[in-house]
């Protein structure tokens, strides 16, 4: 079992369950980075696993790219041991909820009845499931006209989700920009339910 666990720190409403590697060490590997709390720019990861299998990865990190640089490697290892770390989410993860709760206020006002989603308990984004199915490529589309982009369902599902759905970043936005973003989503999505109702109705000749 690979554990992915680099959102698991960006945790807003309670504390996060612990590691499935704790449950049964023997059988998790774990991997987590700076990425999503400190920077992505620092590129400073790690990874949690034994015997073999961590001296395979060792060895294929590098083979891949001989090593990340020690310098960066040293100061992050400082500044994970000195507490800086805890201290850091301690501000950075307010400041994620706030921009979280912005944007499931925006949703309820500009797109109430057309949409589920379950607000988020930690993380960089919400995911949104459209009531009503629509296309999405033209949903992106017409988005991006409005000046608007999402990741749409599809691109990061394995199988076609049952409902068209997006996934909504909150995190890079400035708060005020958050509510005229979810507008444009919803300018778009009424745009594109006006134009498949217009070709409903369009005799073909
Ligand atoms: C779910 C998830 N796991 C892992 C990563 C990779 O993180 P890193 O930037 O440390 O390579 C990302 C980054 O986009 C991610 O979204």
């Amino acid at each position: 079992v690979l554990e992915d666990g680099v959102y698991s720190d960006v945790r807003f409403d309670d504390e996060q369950p612990p590691p499935l590697r704790e449950l049964a060490p023997g059988h998790v590997i774990y991997c987590d980075s700076l990425s999503k709390t400190v920077g992505g720019g620092l590129r400073m990861g790690w990874i949690a696993a034994r015997g073999p299998v961590f001296d395979r990865l060792a060895m294929l990190k590098l083979n891949s790219d001989f090593h990340t640089n020690t310098l960066s490697q040293h100061i992050t290892a400082r500044f994970l041991a000195a507490g800086l770390y805890e201290k850091h989410l301690a501000a950075s993860n307010p400041f994620y909820r706030e921009r979280r709760d912005l944007m499931m206020e925006a949703l309820e006002k500009h797109l109430a009845g057309e949409y589920r989603a379950e607000r988020p308990n930690g993380g960089h984004h919400v995911w949104v499931q459209l009531l009503r199915p629509l296309d999405e490529r033209a949903l992106y589309r017409e988005a991006v006209r409005q000046g608007v982009t999402f990741t749409p369902g599809g691109t990061v599902t394995v199988e076609r989700p049952p409902l068209t759905s997006l996934r909504l970043s909150f995190s890079l936005v400035d708060p005020d920009d958050l509510d005229e973003g979810v507008r444009r989503l919803a300018r778009a999505l009424r745009e594109v339910r006006r134009r498949e109702r217009y070709s409903a109705t369009v005799p073909v000749s």
